[in-house]
């Protein structure tokens, strides 16, 4: 069975979604560390009440981004980690852990990329007023959300949407999509070809 390390930095909404997939059996792989670039992102909680082991980072660990991610990236190799999964992780990944876990490191991000990449993509597409928006789920590379795409789902934006109602729409799919694509990956039928393009099997 395939071994996840997550990254987190908050709610961890999506690693609680990973963990109820794998307990509903929908999800065969196993979470060997979650590691969060904050002490006190409450998804820290959730991995601790499903029995994960923890690696919590601090701001000040960031200040030399390249030993933060070589301590990480050790920590995971440690871990017998297989595929790296982003969940909310705010920090960029860095040389270490790219070179550490080459096209191995996924992320899910809160729009259709390329469109409202950052840290307020559902924010963005609301405020620029798009009627389509979604949820991307893409290899990671050396630019913030940027990387080969693996999965992409829609999500219509209503008249009577509000920011909260779109944030609660996205959520939903996201907690959604993840978990299937992880499954992709764990059954092996995500392969990336040489130009960068990503085909599901
Ligand atoms: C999710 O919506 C995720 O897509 C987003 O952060 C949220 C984390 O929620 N990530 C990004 O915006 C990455 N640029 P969670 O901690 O409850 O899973």
């Amino acid at each position: 069975m395939i071994r996840l390390g997550i990254l987190i930095s908050g709610s961890g909404t999506n690693l609680q979604a990973i963990i109820d997939a794998i307990e509903a059996d929908t999800l065969d792989v196993n979470i060997a560390l979650v590691v969060s670039s904050r002490p006190d992102a409450y998804g820290l909680t959730r991995a601790e009440a499903g029995g994960i082991p923890t690696l919590a980072l601090t701001k000040s660990d960031y200040e030399y981004p390249i030993a933060a991610d070589e301590r990480i990236a050790r920590a995971l190799q440690l871990a017998g980690v297989d595929y790296v999964v982003m969940a909310g992780y705010m920090r960029k990944v860095c040389a270490p852990l790219l070179t550490a876990f080459p096209q191995r490191i996924i992320n899910i991000h809160p729009a259709l990329l390329p469109s409202f990449v950052g840290a307020h993509a559902i924010a963005d597409a609301f405020a620029y007023g798009v009627k389509l928006t979604g949820v991307t789920v893409h290899l990671a590379n050396e630019e913030y959300d940027r990387g080969p795409i693996i999965a992409q789902r829609a999500v219509e934006v209503e008249e009577a949407d509000t920011l909260e109602t779109l944030e609660q729409k996205i959520h939903a799919v996201e907690h959604v999509l993840y978990p299937e694509v992880l499954q992709l990956l764990a059954q092996g039928r995500v392969r990336i070809a040489d130009d960068g393009r990503v085909a599901i099997l």
